[in-house]
Parts: structure tokens; C-alpha cells; sequence
């Protein structure tokens, strides 16, 4: 008998000023952040995520703007945030320097919940719905590990070395043919099911972050494949903790708020489109 690891709410939410400890443009538009904070290095599940206020003035957003955690160091007591410019608050985000401080609130949400049963893990991750994959990655032992990794185009491909690292095969498709196959992610995703013998479907266990399109259509291919599915909701969230009710998603179960109750949810659950 198999007993899944179901991640989620185990711990408790702090807000706490974090001092940035690293700060680096890995890519055009994307950004790594390393921040010191004792609690949450070591009390975050993968798939949850922070809530960051960028600016303490008039002038900048006032929403914290909600992150997912990519990576922790229990031993350096730091969280990892990978995020994309696009827009003000995190064009704010990236003026920020080392040594200053910043004001979170986190660990937030459910995680994904991962499946000891099936000898296949399939990640699958669209533009920066690789950040919270990349933690997650490490904690999946399935013997058969993938990353299909979906980008607009070449720059916007990154974290390969990682995920190769911890044992994963990366295929990446690319929009416009600039790495990879030229495609979308789910003609990989396509591809490694009809190439699949039918007894290997029973092993698969797909996890997804990325574009609510991209959600979509992987939930598409898992319900006709019967595939066991969890996908990382991306929502417009204000207070994080499921007071506001701003993120509400609505699902067989219900309304649910990404915030509180996902963002990670079973991709049966979901009703589109949202
Ligand atoms: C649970 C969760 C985890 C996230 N993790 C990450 C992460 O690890 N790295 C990362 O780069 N981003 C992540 N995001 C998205 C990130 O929160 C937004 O990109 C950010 O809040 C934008 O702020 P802004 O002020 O720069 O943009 P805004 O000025 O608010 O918006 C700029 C543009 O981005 C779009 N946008 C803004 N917020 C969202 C959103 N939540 N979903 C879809 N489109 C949005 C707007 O429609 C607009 O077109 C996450 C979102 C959620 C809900
Ligand atoms: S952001 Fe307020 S309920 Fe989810």
C-alpha cells in the first residue's frame, strides 16, 4: 500500500521583514532573489508560495504580489523566488538590493501532494510556472523522471542544469523554434503518451504550472488518458489568506480560493474556463 505525501497546510504563516541576501538577473526579464528567513527555509512544502510587498510607498503598488517558492536552504536559513518582469510591481521588485529588507508573508497555500504510486513523473512547466516546479523536483524519487518544459523562445529557458542535476530528463519546446522542438509543451506531453505502452499510463503522475491555457490543455490530455494530474492554478490574488475572496476558481467541490485552498488542485477539479 502506497502512502502519498500529502503536503499542505503543516505549517504556519509568518510575516516577517526578510533581508535579501542575493539578487540576480539570470535572464532578459528574469530575476532570482535569495532571502534570509529562518522560519520559512525550513517550514515550506513545494508549491506553496509567499506574498511580497514590493514598495512601502504611495507610488508603488500596495497588493503584495504572490510568489512560489523555488527553492529553500535549511542550512543557509534562504528562500529562492525566480520571478519575470512584468508589470510595476515587479519592475519594482528588481531595484531592490542586497542588504535591504523586504516584507512577506508566507509559507501560503497547498502544495502538491506527491503520488508514491507510478514510476513515471512528468513536469510540466509553461514560461515561469518552472519556478515552484524546480522545488518540487526535489522531492520526487520516481525512477522515471521528465521535465517538458514549454517558452516563448531560447532566452526564457532556464533552470535545465537543475532539473538535469536532480536526475530529470528536460525536453523543452519552444514558440518559436529557437530551442528545443518548435511547438507548444503539450505536443511533448502528446508525444510521450501515444509513444507510451499501455500499461506505463498507469504509472504516470503529471504535475503542471504555467498559463491557464497551458493548465487547461494538460488537464485535456490527463482526463482523456485517465492520468493521475495535479496543476498549479495562476490567479490575480490580493490578501493571500482567503479573506478577499478575489481568487475564487470554481471547481466540482465548489468555489475554492487559489490562495487558501490550492493553488495546487487535482486537474479534475477544475471547471473551465475560469
Ligand atoms: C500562486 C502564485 C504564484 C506565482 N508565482 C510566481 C513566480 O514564482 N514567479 C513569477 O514571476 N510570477 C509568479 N506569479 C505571478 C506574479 O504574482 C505576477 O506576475 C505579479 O504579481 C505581477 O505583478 P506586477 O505588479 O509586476 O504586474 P501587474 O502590473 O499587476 O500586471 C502586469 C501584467 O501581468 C498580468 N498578471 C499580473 N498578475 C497576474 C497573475 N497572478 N496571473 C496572471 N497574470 C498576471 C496582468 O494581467 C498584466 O498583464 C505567481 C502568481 C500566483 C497566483
Ligand atoms: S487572494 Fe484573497 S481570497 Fe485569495
Amino acid at each position: 500500500m502506497h502512502s502519498d505525501l500529502k503536503y499542505g497546510k503543516m505549517n504556519l504563516m509568518i510575516q516577517e521583514k526578510a533581508r535579501i541576501v542575493e539578487h540576480q538577473q539570470i535572464a532578459p526579464n528574469y530575476y532570482k532573489l535569495t532571502l534570509l528567513s529562518h522560519y520559512i527555509s525550513s517550514n515550506t512544502l513545494p508549491g506553496q508560495f509567499i506574498e511580497i510587498r514590493v514598495c512601502d510607498f504611495t507610488v508603488c503598488p500596495l497588493l503584495r504580489r504572490p510568489f512560489s517558492i523555488h527553492g529553500t536552504n535549511k542550512d543557509k536559513k534562504t528562500i529562492e523566488i525566480l520571478y519575470e518582469v512584468v508589470g510595476l510591481g515587479t519592475e519594482v521588485l528588481t531595484k531592490h538590493q542586497i542588504g535591504q529588507e523586504l516584507d512577506i508573508l508566507g509559507p501560503l497555500g497547498n502544495g502538491f501532494t506527491i503520488k508514491k504510486k507510478g514510476k513515471i513523473a512528468i513536469l510540466v512547466s509553461g514560461g515561469m510556472g518552472v519556478a515552484p516546479l524546480k522545488a518540487l523536483a526535489e522531492h520526487i524519487k520516481a525512477p522515471a523522471r521528465y521535465v517538458f518544459m514549454g517558452c516563448k523562445k531560447m532566452d526564457q529557458v532556464v533552470c535545465e542544469k537543475d532539473f538535469s542535476k536532480l536526475g530529470f530528463e528536460v525536453q523543452v519546446a519552444t514558440e518559436n523554434g529557437s530551442a528545443g522542438k518548435k511547438g507548444l509543451v503539450t505536443d511533448i506531453l502528446n508525444g510521450f503518451i501515444d509513444s507510451a505502452q499501455p500499461s506505463e499510463l498507469n504509472e504516470i503522475n503529471i504535475y503542471a504550472c504555467g498559463p491557464k491555457a497551458m493548465l487547461k490543455a494538460v488537464s485535456e490530455i490527463a482526463q482523456q488518458k485517465k492520468l493521475n494530474c495535479q496543476i498549479s492554478m495562476e490567479a490575480y490574488m490580493a490578501c493571500g489568506i482567503g479573506a478577499c475572496k478575489g481568487c475564487a476558481v470554481k471547481t466540482t467541490k465548489g468555489m475554492k480560493m487559489v490562495c487558501k485552498d490550492g493553488p495546487v488542485f487535482p486537474a479534475q477539479e477544475i471547471i473551465w474556463p475560469i
